[in-house]
């Protein structure tokens, strides 16, 4: 059962009056996988993802998630059993201690007090918590914190794990420690839903959705995703000699760059395929050294989520 689909979405619409913050997006995820969410703040991230939780019934569209459809609000609970979360906002009581975090959630979630103290100790090691659980949460820095958090999530024994950000903040070590358990869990078979800012991160998801305003603009694997948003050469342009920023900006105004974006005085460029694009591409090798590059992420990131819509 490799390929079986732990969450299936089918024309999902969530509208807040008439604005529609998730609008008809269809998409699957496999069991296992490790499924990035990515999209500019405001996209319909955490929108989507509280549907898939059973935190918030949709317009219309048919959500299944584990095995459950999502099909009147009483359908809720039983999503809830078979999701983790790990919210954007609010993760742990700062004011409480690791155990009296854990012990509230379990109790929330109606874990009996042996299965708790089980799975408690299973998960604290599974993250390597070295500190006494009556350290308060307040006292923790915040990677240890997230690793709480994420441990909180789990004690339930979820099936699918969604995490909204759960790195933002987070010291880069911290991160990446992060990421090992993540990865450690999708070893172990459990399905992973991530949604970060970060594009080293996104780097490391199976697939990744790209939602803009509500839709997704493209889903497909970070290899993929490269090839299809710059089906042209990309190149970085560097100043052969001393340039001004304004002289960039004003190079950015040019009809000839299918995609242009500085990073300080370098540039990524891919060109209109145009004769007049080839003939400019040939004068800014003048002032530039060009030189064709494999997308990055943020490549694809920045043209897919945050260029002129086509
Ligand atoms: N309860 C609500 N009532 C009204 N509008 C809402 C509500 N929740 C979200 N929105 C709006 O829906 C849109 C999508 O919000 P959402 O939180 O899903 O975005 P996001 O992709 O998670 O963004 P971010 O990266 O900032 O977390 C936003 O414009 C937001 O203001
Ligand atoms: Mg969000």
């Amino acid at each position: 059962m490799i390929n079986d689909l732990v969450v299936k979405v089918a024309n999902l619409t969530v509208k807040f009056n008439s604005f529609y913050a998730v609008d008809d997006i269809t998409f699957s995820v496999k069991r296992g996988e490790i499924f990035g969410f990515l999209g500019a703040n405001g996209a319909g991230k955490t929108t989507t993802i509280r549907v898939l939780c059973g935190l918030l019934y949709p317009n219309s569209g048919s959500v299944n998630v584990a095995g459950i459809d999502f099909k009147s609000e009483s359908d809720e609970r039983a999503i809830k059993q078979k999701v983790g979360y790990m919210s954007q906002r609010f993760t742990l009581y700062d004011d409480l201690t690791v155990a009296e975090n854990l012990t509230f959630i379990a109790s929330l979630r109606g874990i009996d007090e042996k299965t708790y103290l089980k799975r408690q100790s299973e998960i604290l090691d599974f993250i390597s918590f070295a500190r006494p659980l009556n350290s308060l949460v307040e006292d923790l820095p915040g990677g240890i914190r997230q690793q709480v958090s994420l441990a909180a999530s789990l004690l339930h024994d979820p099936e699918i794990i969604f995490l909204d950000e759960p790195t933002a903040g987070v010291t880069p070590a911290m991160r990446s420690r992060f990421w090992e358990l993540i990865k450690k869990l999708a070893r172990g078979g459990k399905t992973i839903f991530v949604t970060t800012h970060y594009m080293d991160e996104a780097e490391q998801c199976e697939r990744i959705a790209l939602m803009r305003a509500g839709k997704i603009v493209a889903l497909d694997t970070p290899s993929n995703l490269k090839k299809i948003a710059f089906p042209q050469k990309l190149y970085e342009c560097e100043p052969k000699s001393e340039i001004s920023y304004s002289y960039i900006k004003e190079l950015k105004s040019r009809q000839e760059f299918e995609y242009f974006e500085p990073f300080g005085l370098r540039f990524h460029a891919a060109f209109q395929k145009t004769p007049a694009a080839e003939d400019f591409k040939g004068s800014l090798g003048a002032n530039f050294k060009i030189a064709e590059i494999t997308p990055t992420l943020e490549d694809v990131f920045i043209k897919v989520t945050e260029g002129t819509p086509s």
